[in-house]
């Protein structure tokens, strides 16, 4: 892959929960591909921890596996695992004991000047565990960093208590809560598309935009995940951090600068301008469902339950809803959040929907003028689509039809995208906020869903079946036709 990427300075990073799937999915091949891209040094330290007693060579082998699968057959790529696996070791370390903890400190201190970075990829539950020994370790100084993934909490509460416990160690400026949507590439695009172009601005408002839509659509089910999600489900799973995120990107005003906390004060003052859903208003709103057996990817798939091995749940798999951004610029403006399990399709994108045209000059036979769209693809093949009217081609009267322009970043740019971990793991290191979020960001998320999660918990209702292979409920297709709206269906305009 050719690059601009500039080298880091040489760098620790611990994984608690070195042996999960995340570490070896995501976290061990993103810090694998920086480093074939020449942009960490090799004095650097990848640390994984986990409970379980094993050897350097038994994890090491155990990364070369994950890697090996990540990098697929790019032999190039594939012949510099060895050379990354030097920079890999194994520590065993329970955090509600002590043993180990010493050593751990010793090899770690034995080189003072590496930013250290503290990677909790853990239960939440021993957040506050870890911490606590990282502090009474002294591992919690200037050049230390902790990161934490979602979901901080189930609820307000809960998430303030983490951020307490972790704010007790480390400063609001060493945490950083990773939201890996924040780090896809159309998602910085869309800074890029608002602020770096003049085009749009100028219409970005209710009086040029009729709604916007954000679907996160998944085709996989919960897989070996069950234990965790069905104590989420995906109100909590999807909607209070990566769909909020997304909205508060599309809504924000202009920050003053790029500074992390230019940027997270104007995605805060939109949760706080977020019309509250409760008893009163959830039922026209939203719409939860569960998935069933259906056919799916190709063949027939099992329902949540059966995944779940369990004989009932209340657990949504499926959310839809309408959420108002009440301030000058949205007034009057839905946007309609919509994500789901087993889906027909694996896709990611923000549609942003412009109003009709005030007139029509056109005769009634020229075909019908679509209002234009502008649909953000994060998933399969990032990249912008601007849906325009255009006169099709050749004699015949003038036939108008609706046709985009379209931008594959790919295909723009000749290089492959990289994947969300490789550009936060490297801004941890570099100390750089912008793409994380705040304490008050997550705990203003949790204000506004708590109570969605209490309304549907005190009606009667459970979540609506859907087939798998399908669009979800079909309460959620009516939640927006009854507003004259329909969902956006790929390629079709
Ligand atoms: C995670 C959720 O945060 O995001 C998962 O916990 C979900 O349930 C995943 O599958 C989706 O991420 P991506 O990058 O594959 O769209």
């Amino acid at each position: 892959m050719s690059t601009h990427a500039k080298p880091v300075a040489a760098f620790d990073l611990v994984i608690f929960g070195g042996t999960g799937d995340l570490a070896m999915r995501k976290l061990l091949p993103a810090l694998f591909r920086r480093f074939a891209d020449e942009q960490i040094p090799l004095q650097s330290r990848i640390l994984g921890v986990a409970r379980e007693d094993q050897a350097d060579g038994e994890y090491r082998d155990r990364v070369r596996e994950a890697l090996e699968k990540a990098v697929g057959g790019d032999d190039a790529l594939g012949a510099k695992i060895d050379d990354f696996l030097e920079l890999v070791s194994y520590h065993p370390l329970d955090a509600t004991s002590d043993d180990g903890w010493d050593d751990f400190a010793r090899e770690l201190t034995r080189i003072d000047d590496h930013v250290r970075v503290f990677y909790l990829s853990t239960s939440p539950r021993i957040f506050v565990d870890i911490c606590e020994r990282l502090r009474q370790h002294g591992l919690n100084g200037d050049g230390a960093r902790v990161v934490i993934e979602k979901p901080i909490g189930h609820d307000l509460a809960s998430a303030t208590e983490i951020n307490d416990a972790v704010g007790a160690v480390f400063a609001e400026n060493q945490i950083f809560r990773i939201d890996h949507y924040l780090g896809k590439e159309t998602v910085q695009n869309l800074l890029a598309l608002r602020f770096a172009n003049v085009l749009f601005e100028p219409l970005w408002n209710a009086a040029h935009i009729d709604h916007v839509q954000i679907t996160v659509a998944e085709t996989v089910g919960v897989e070996q995940r069950g234990p965790y999600y069905d104590t989420a489900g995906a109100l909590r799973d999807m909607v209070q951090n990566h769909l909020l995120q997304l909205l508060c990107m599309v809504a924000m005003e202009p920050p003053a600068s790029l500074d992390s906390d230019a940027v997270r004060d104007e995605k805060l003052k939109v949760l706080h301008t977020l019309k509250p859903i409760n008893a009163e208003n959830a039922a026209q709103t939203t719409v939860r469902g569960q998935y069933r057996a259906g056919a799916a990817n190709g063949g027939s798939a099992p329902g949540y339950l059966e995944d779940l091995g369990q004989p009932s749940s209340d657990t949504e798999t499926f959310v839809a809803l309408k959420a108002q951004v009440c301030n000058w610029r949205w007034a009057g403006v839905p946007f309609y959040l919509r994500t789901g399990k087993r889906m027909p399709d694996r896709v990611s994108e923000i549609v942003i929907h412009f109003r009709d045209i005030p007139y029509s000059i056109f005769e009634a036979g020229s075909g019908a003028i679509r209002a234009n769209k502008l649909v953000l693809r994060l998933q399969p093949d990032e990249g912008v689509k601007l849906w325009l009217m255009a006169k099709y081609p050749g004699p015949g009267g003038l036939r108008l039809q609706a046709v985009p322009l379209d931008m594959s970043f790919a295909e723009a740019f000749g290089v492959q995208q990289p994947d969300a971990y490789e550009r936060l793991l490297l801004d941890v290191v570099r100390g750089n906020l912008t793409l994380f979020m705040r304490r008050d960001e997550v705990e203003a998320a949790w204000r506004w869903i708590d109570p969605i999660l209490a309304a549907w918990e005190n009606s009667n209702n459970s979540p609506r079946p859907y087939a798998a292979g399908t669009w979800g409920p079909s309460a959620s297709v009516a939640l927006i036709e009854r507003d004259g709206r329909t969902w956006h269906d790929g390629d079709g305009q």
